[in-house]
């Protein structure tokens, strides 16, 4: 059953919402559009506000649907595996040839459905953060970074393991942010 679970988890992450209501409001392809990738940041380029808000929802939402039904069917181990699943399914789907966004929606979703102190911590850390340099992937990168600090705080040891690992694909998936962000070239929130 935990392999089954780890299977529509990881096929449910790989839903890529932001590509698809793109495509069905009638705005492009997302990848050729600003950086490409098919997060809710980029979906703001289009300048569509509510795509980008529902991009953001249903990338949040498959991450924390996962965690919630394992949890409920299967219990807490399920849950971790079902979460890590969807996040490793939005960065690597199956639908887009195992090309595909950066995470950080849908790790928001699985840390607010397996811990929503970390979760709510993590969310806060990326407005203040968003707020202060409107960067997105700044943000996300301090956000992302910060959990497994988090995880330690509020006590929960074994997901500062699992917080870490996320992170650490985060920063990979951000690698092309990075560059841009040392060089001074990473567009503000909204812009191009
Ligand atoms: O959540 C993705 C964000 O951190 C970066 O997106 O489109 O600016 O590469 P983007």
């Amino acid at each position: 059953m935990l392999i089954l679970t780890a299977i529509m988890s990881y096929l449910l992450g790989s839903v890529p919402f932001g590509l698809v209501i793109v495509r069905a409001m009638g705005l492009g392809d997302l990848r050729q559009i600003g950086s490409g990738n098919i997060g809710a940041t980029n979906v703001l380029r289009t300048g569509n506000k509510p795509a980008a808000l529902l991009t953001l929802i249903c990338d949040v939402g498959k991450g924390a649907f996962a965690v919630i039904v394992a949890r409920l069917t299967l219990g807490p181990d399920a849950a971790l595996v079902a979460g890590a699943a969807a996040f490793l399914g939005h960065c690597y789907p199956l639908y887009l040839g195992f090309k595909g966004g950066k995470g950080v929606a849908t790790f928001l979703g699985t840390t607010l459905a397996l811990a929503w102190p970390i979760g709510l911590a993590v969310c806060a850390t990326w407005i203040a953060v968003a707020a202060i340099f409107r960067i997105s992937s700044l943000a996300a990168l301090v956000a992302a970074a910060l959990s497994p600090v988090y995880a330690a705080i509020f006590g929960m040891p074994a997901l500062v393991v699992v917080m870490a690992a996320m992170a650490a694909l985060i920063f990979l998936r951000h690698r092309a942010n990075i560059s841009r962000l040392l060089a001074g070239q990473e567009p503000r929130i909204g812009n191009k």
